[in-house]
C-alpha cells in the first residue's frame, strides 16, 4: 500500500526534536522552543543539537570559538560568488557555494565523527558569511569579513548591512535563528539523510538539504509570505477581501497550513511576540507606518482563522507566517528569506547527519508498479 507524501511513515528514531502536531508543541532535546528561543543563544542550541545537552560556560565558550575559527571565506569562494549572474536566486546560489565547499575540504569524504563534527561547525559559520557576502557583491558592494567578539546572530546583521545591529535586533536574529534550527524530519532533513544514507558526504547531503528547503511547500513559503504581503498593500485591496479571493480561486494562502502543526505552529507564537518589539511604531517603508506589515499579517490572521475553522480545516499560521514580517523589520532582503532558513538549519541537518551515519542503513523505499505488463517490443518502423 502507498502513502501519499509518505504521511504517518515513521523513517528514523531521532533524539534530536519531538512536535506534538495536536497541541502546537515542539521541542529540542527536551527543551521547550519557547524556552530555547527566550533564554539561550544560537550557539547554545547548535551545542545542545550536537551532543544532547546544553553547554556549561566553558563548553560554550569552546564552541563560540570553534565556530569563529570557521568563519572566514576563503579568496576562491568569494571569487566564486563574485562570477555569480546578479540575478543568481540566493538558494541557488548558496546551494552552488556550499557544493564549492566540498571540494576545496581534502576531508571532504571521511565520515568518521570528529570529521563530522568539524564539517557541522565550518558549515554553519560559513554559511552566514557566505549568505551575507552573496547579498553584498549581488548589490555591488564589497563584503565584510566577520567581526571577532559578536555572536553569530550579531554577525550576520553586521556582516550583511555593514554595521553592528542594536541588541533588541540580535536578540530576535538569535531568536528566529533558533526557531529554524531543527524540525524532526522535514522535507530537506529527509533528502540529507537520504544522501547520507548513501554513504555520500556532508556536503553533498547539504547541497541535497538546500535544494529541498529552497521549494515553495517547505523553506520558500516566507518569501512567498512577503510577496503576498506585497501583493495586497500594491493592490490596494482590503486583505480580508484579499483572502476571500484567493481561497474562492482556490489558492493557497502562504505561510498558513502545515503537514504536521493542526495548532498554531509555536514557532509562529514566538515570533509574533517578538515582532512587537522590534517593529517601530513610527517609521517603515515607502511611507507605511513601522507597524504596517505586521498589522496586515494579523488581519490575515484573524481572517483566515475564521474562514477555515467555518470550513472545518485545522489550517494556521507556521513559522513563515511572521518571519516574513521580522525579516524585513531587520533589513533582510525578501528574497534571501530562505538562505537564512538554511543557514539556521544547518545544525539541525548536521545532528540529523551524525543520527544518520552513526546507525547507517540506505533509504531505498518502493514504487508501486501502475504501468502494464506483458508487452514485446516491435521494430522501430512498427510502432
Ligand atoms: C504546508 C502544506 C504544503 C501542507 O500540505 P498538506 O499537509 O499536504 O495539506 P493538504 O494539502 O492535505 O491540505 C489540507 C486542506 O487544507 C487546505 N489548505 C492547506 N494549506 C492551505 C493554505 N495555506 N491556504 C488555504 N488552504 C489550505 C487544502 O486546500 C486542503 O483542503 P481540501 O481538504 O479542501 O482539499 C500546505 O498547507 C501549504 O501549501 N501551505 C502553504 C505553503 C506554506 O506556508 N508552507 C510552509 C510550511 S512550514
Amino acid at each position: 500500500m502507498s502513502t501519499s507524501g509518505l504521511e504517518g511513515v515513521v523513517v528514523a528514531q531521532t533524539k534530536l526534536s519531538a512536535i506534538n502536531g495536536a497541541e502546537g508543541e515542539l521541542i529540542y532535546g527536551g527543551y521547550e522552543i519557547d524556552d530555547l528561543a527566550r533564554h539561550t543563544t544560537f550557539e547554545e542550541v547548535c551545542y545542545l543539537l550536537w551532543n544532547g545537552e546544553l553547554p556549561n560556560q566553558a563548553q560554550l565558550d569552546g564552541l563560540r570559538a570553534q565556530l569563529a575559527a570557521e568563519q572566514d571565506a576563503a579568496p576562491e569562494l568569494i571569487e566564486m560568488l563574485r562570477a555569480y549572474p546578479r540575478t543568481a536566486d540566493p538558494m541557488a546560489g548558496l546551494r552552488t557555494i556550499v557544493s564549492a565547499l566540498g571540494m576545496f575540504d581534502p576531508n571532504a569524504d571521511d565520515n568518521t565523527e570528529p570529521e563530522l563534527r568539524r564539517k557541522a561547525i565550518l558549515l554553519t559559520a560559513k554559511m552566514p558569511t557566505l549568505t551575507a557576502a552573496f547579498e553584498r557583491i549581488r548589490n555591488g558592494k564589497e563584503p565584510v569579513a566577520p567581526r571577532a567578539g559578536l555572536s553569530m546572530a550579531a554577525n550576520f546583521l553586521y556582516m550583511l548591512n555593514g554595521e553592528e545591529a542594536d541588541e533588541i535586533r540580535v536578540r530576535t536574529m538569535d531568536a528566529a535563528l533558533i526557531l529554524h534550527a531543527e524540525h524532526g524530519m522535514n522535507a530537506s532533513t529527509f533528502a540529507a539523510r537520504v544522501t547520507a544514507g548513501t554513504l555520500s558526504d556532508v556536503y553533498s547531503a547539504i547541497v541535497s538539504a538546500i535544494g529541498t528547503l529552497k521549494g515553495p511547500s517547505h523553506g520558500g513559503a516566507n518569501v512567498e509570505v512577503m510577496n503576498m504581503l506585497r501583493d495586497i498593500a500594491q493592490s490596494g485591496t482590503e486583505p480580508e477581501a484579499w483572502v476571500d479571493h484567493a481561497l474562492e480561486s482556490g489558492r493557497r494562502v502562504m505561510g498558513f497550513g502545515h503537514r504536521v502543526y493542526k495548532a498554531t505552529d509555536p514557532r509562529a507564537k514566538v515570533l509574533r511576540d517578538l515582532a512587537d518589539q522590534i517593529v517601530p511604531a513610527e517609521g517603515g517603508e515607502g511611507g507605511r507606518g513601522g507597524r504596517y506589515w505586521l498589522d496586515l499579517s494579523d488581519r490575515i490572521r484573524s481572517h483566515m482563522q475564521a474562514r477555515m475553522e467555518a470550513a472545518g480545516k485545522k489550517i494556521y499560521p507556521n513559522v513563515d507566517f511572521f518571519s516574513a514580517s521580522v525579516y524585513t523589520t531587520l533589513g533582510i532582503p525578501e528574497d534571501l528569506f530562505t538562505a537564512v532558513f538554511a543557514m539556521a538549519r544547518t545544525p539541525g541537518w548536521t545532528a540529523h547527519l551524525f543520527e544518520q551515519y552513526a546507525k547507517n542503513r540506505l533509504i531505498r523505499p518502493e514504487a508501486e508498479y501502475t504501468g502494464p505488463r506483458g508487452l514485446t517490443v516491435k521494430p522501430v518502423g512498427e510502432r
